[in-house]
């Protein structure tokens, strides 16, 4: 990978087309992004007080003790882990958390797997810090989820440093249970692999309960975010939890490249931590939301439009209608006003013939989105 391996994340491009569109007063169907809506009342209420109380100076590079003391509690609580809170870094959002795990953790030009497809930002920002990429393929066939020989045949043609992989994770669903898990991170374990694990979409996992690798071992470094169930992504509040060697390392590099995460948003996070209502409700109206958007595109002919196990997407094979997702996105945003993103941006090689639906909105944007849609489809028989 190389700076000219650069792309644009198009699921942001898409957003500025549909945005342009609204300023020129038509509605738009927002399917193209992962954005939950606002954050519940606590947390607001929380970030209001702490600006009236108290100056919001820098906190430690590391963040607020009490909210790193917190998240300790978090894991102990849901998945049953003991974890020093001196391992736990507060972070701007996941984002700043991967430039941190990858500058910390690997030398320069060091080789990091992820899989295709997958989160955009992974090779976006492995080509900024100048590292390499080893694309693992998943199928549709096997759930979007790499297999532990998946991973060998890739590390046997070309051994890589770290493997960054999200469950539930973007733009599939994909969701590993314990099992698979614990033999991936074996797996990287024999292979001198570092393990990095995006957990940014725990607490959104429709078919069993969320596993974090640090169940597994201590060695993995954990990403994770307030943006996606705690519905903070503006917010750009997120933490990780590292491995004991890389503590006093990446720390250092906090101090320097970005001095401390926000403290407004610090005492908001805090403050959702507590709230389990609000979310409670979020994540059932998902659940109905990823059921009716599976249906509605099976229905519509999509190919694999079946409901996704987490997150908030369904990634589905538009093949029946195009070959070039790019033009079928771009139009059906301008001819209709829903907001989609095409699949290049996951995947480069294959891409081309899928596209990410996003059931973050509300069920009545779903239900317009898939009518348009069904319009957009029907005149010249690309439908039916
Ligand atoms: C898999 C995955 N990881 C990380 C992020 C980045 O999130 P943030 O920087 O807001 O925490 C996203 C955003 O969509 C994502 O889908």
């Amino acid at each position: 990978m190389t700076l000219e391996t650069i792309r644009p994340f198009y699921a942001m491009e898409i957003l500025g087309r549909a945005q342009a569109r609204e300023a020129d007063g038509h509605s738009v169907c927002h399917l193209e992004i992962g954005e939950p809506g606002g954050a519940p009342s606590p947390a607001v209420r929380a970030a209001v007080k702490a600006c009236i109380d108290r100056p919001m100076g820098y906190t430690s590079a590391k963040g607020m003790r009490p909210l790193r003391e917190r998240l300790a509690r978090y894991y102990d609580e849901r998945h049953g882990v003991a974890v020093d809170p001196e391992r736990i870094m507060i972070t701007m959002g996941s984002s700043s958390g991967f430039i941190l795990s990858f500058l910390g953790a690997f030398p320069p030009g060091a080789r990091i797997a992820v899989t295709r497809p997958g989160y955009p930002a992974y090779l976006n920002i492995l080509s900024s810090l100048h590292m390499q990429v080893a694309e693992i393929p998943v199928r549709s066939e096997t759930g979007w989820k790499p297999t532990v020989e998946d991973i060998e045949t890739a590390y046997a043609q070309a051994p890589f440093d770290g493997f960054l992989l999200a469950s539930p994770a973007n733009p599939t669903g994909a969701v590993l249970d314990a099992d698979e898990l614990a033999q991936i991170v074996a797996c990287c374990e024999r292979l001198g692999v570092r393990f990095i694990s995006d957990e940014i979409y725990h607490g959104l996992n429709y078919v069993g309960r969320d596993v974090s690798a640090l169940e597994t071992s201590s060695a993995p470094i954990v990403v994770n975010s307030f943006s996606k169930y705690y519905c903070m992504t503006g917010w750009r509040i997120g933490w990780l939890v590292l491995p004991e060697d890389l503590v006093r390392r990446v720390e250092m590099m906090a101090q320097s490249l970005f001095i401390s995460a926000s403290s407004v948003s610090q005492m908001a996070a805090l403050a959702a931590l507590d709230e389990r209502t609000f979310y409670d409700a979020r994540r059932d109206a998902y659940a109905q939301n990823r059921l009716l958007l599976a249906r509605g595109l099976e229905r519509l002919g999509f190919k694999g439009a079946r409901p996704s196990d987490g997150a908030f997407y369904v990634y589905v094979d538009a093949s029946p209608f195009t070959n070039d997702t790019m033009d079928f996105c771009i139009r059906l945003l301008e001819d209709t006003g829903v907001a989609t993103t095409p699949g290049a941006d996951f995947d480069r090689t294959d891409g081309h013939q899928y596209v990410r639906f996003s059931y973050a909105g509300t069920r009545e944007t779903i239900e317009e989105a898939i009518e348009r849609t069904e319009r957009f489809l029907r005149p010249v028989g690309r439908y039916g």
